[in-house]
């Protein structure tokens, strides 16, 4: 047992010590000092490995979509140009004094980054540093919009950024277009009631319907700018569907009664405020829309999503909906533009 002792007192002195060190404060922390020591190489190799590590498994899907880098720089204008700066100027002031600094992400994006990386690192964030997490992490749709995105900047104009992130329409223009009309960035407004647009806006702001970007524009309205811009933007524009018999057009009027799928028309056709229109809505967003209340059900939020969730998947009954991906093409053709 004696012999043992040294190494006990050695071990516990260890312990101790680390314990110790923490607690007396002379760890320097400030980032005024800038950095380079042991402690933020360590952190900083170790934030690498674990990207790395974690985004071996991921299946890229085809990033070769023009309208998802619409859809992504107004969230990048919005959130991340002012720390990494954009094609249209340098990030805010604070930017340059972060320890660690964010990387300007027009050259950094140039060098070695595998898109699963960056997918990784833009939904997850980067612990003890200013890097966020992205807000909605139920989906990766958006997230994927950025890392396509990301990778385009670096070869993007002033002027192809500026038409992209809608820079000379501010505010919710930017994306939803002058009057709410839409854009392949962002869905239509006008066709919308004003409650239902309110009660949309509500569930963003509360973080209770999963969309990073409309979170993050959402945050800051109060309850009547929301009343404001839902009496501004809902227009209750009545726009008919796409004539004809088609796949989508009998799904619409009658459902899929063999595997309890209602008669999406019963509701979105009936003109009730509290329910949206569909007809005339954009296209990717219905097929978005349709594949988010798909796959994980009310989970998609918004104050209605539970009786949207069991229009179509009436679970546990495994003969029972969800949609297949031809019918919410033929559903977006009939009601999308
Ligand atoms: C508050 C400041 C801040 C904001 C806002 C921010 N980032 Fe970052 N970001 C950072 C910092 C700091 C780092 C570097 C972290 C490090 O080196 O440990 C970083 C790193 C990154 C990286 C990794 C770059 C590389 O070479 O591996 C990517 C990609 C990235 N950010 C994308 C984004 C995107 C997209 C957004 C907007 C959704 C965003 N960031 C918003 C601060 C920010
Ligand atoms: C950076 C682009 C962007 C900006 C800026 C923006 N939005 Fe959005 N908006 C979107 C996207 C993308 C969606 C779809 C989100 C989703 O998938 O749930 C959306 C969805 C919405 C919806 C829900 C529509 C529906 O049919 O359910 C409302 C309401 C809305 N936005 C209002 C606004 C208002 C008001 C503003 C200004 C305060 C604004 N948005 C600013 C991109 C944007
Ligand atoms: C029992 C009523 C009901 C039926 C039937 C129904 N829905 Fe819905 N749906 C809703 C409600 C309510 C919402 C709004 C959920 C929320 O955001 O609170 C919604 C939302 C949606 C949205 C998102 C719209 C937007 O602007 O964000 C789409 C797309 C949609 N439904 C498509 C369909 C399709 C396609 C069918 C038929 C297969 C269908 N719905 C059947 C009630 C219904």
């Amino acid at each position: 047992m004696r012999k043992y002792r040294p190494y006990i007192v050695g071990a516990v002195g260890g312990v101790m010590a680390a314990a110790i060190v923490p607690l007396s404060g002379i760890i320097d922390y400030d980032a005024s000092r800038g950095r380079w020591d042991i402690t933020d190489w360590y952190l900083g190799v170790a934030a690498q490995q674990s990207i790395t590590l974690r985004s071996i498994w991921l299946t890229v899907p085809d990033l070769n979509d023009p309208a998802a880098l619409q859809r992504a720089a107004g969230h990048y204008e919005m959130v991340c140009a002012a720390c990494h700066g954009s094609p249209a100027g340098p990030p805010e002031q604070f930017a340059y004094d972060l320890v660690p600094a964010p990387p300007r992400l027009i050259v950094q994006m140039d060098n070695w980054h595998p898109d699963a990386r960056v997918f990784w690192t833009v939904k997850h964030g980067i612990k003890h540093s200013a890097m966020p997490a992205w807000p909605a992490q139920l989906r990766d749709d958006e997230v994927w919009d950025m890392v396509a995105f990301l990778k385009a900047m670096s070869a993007m104009q002033p002027e192809e950024y500026a038409r992209l992130a809608g820079l000379e329409r501010p505010g919710c223009a930017s994306c939803h277009a002058e009057n709410g009309e839409g854009s392949a960035a962002a869905p239509r407004l006008d066709i919308q009631s004003p409650e239902y647009l309110a009660a949309a806006l509500f569930a963003y702001r509360d973080g209770t319907r999963e969309s990073g970007t409309m979170m993050a524009a959402a945050n800051g309205l109060s309850d009547t700018q929301i009343g404001e811009l839902s009496v501004f933007f809902g227009k209750s524009v009545v726009v008919e569907a796409t004539p004809g018999a088609s796949i989508g057009a009998e799904i619409a009027a009658r459902g899929i009664p063999e595997r309890d799928i209602a008669a999406c028309d019963s509701c979105h056709g009936t003109g009730r405020p509290e329910y949206p229109r569909l007809a005339g809505q954009e296209r990717h967003y219905l097929i978005r829309q349709l594949e988010l209340f798909n796959e994980h059900g009310e989970a998609r939020g918004g104050p209605q999503a539970e009786i949207m969730a069991q229009a179509i998947r009436r679970l546990p009954n495994p003969e029972n909906g969800p949609l297949e991906p031809e019918e919410i093409e033929a559903l977006a053709d009939h009601y999308g533009r």
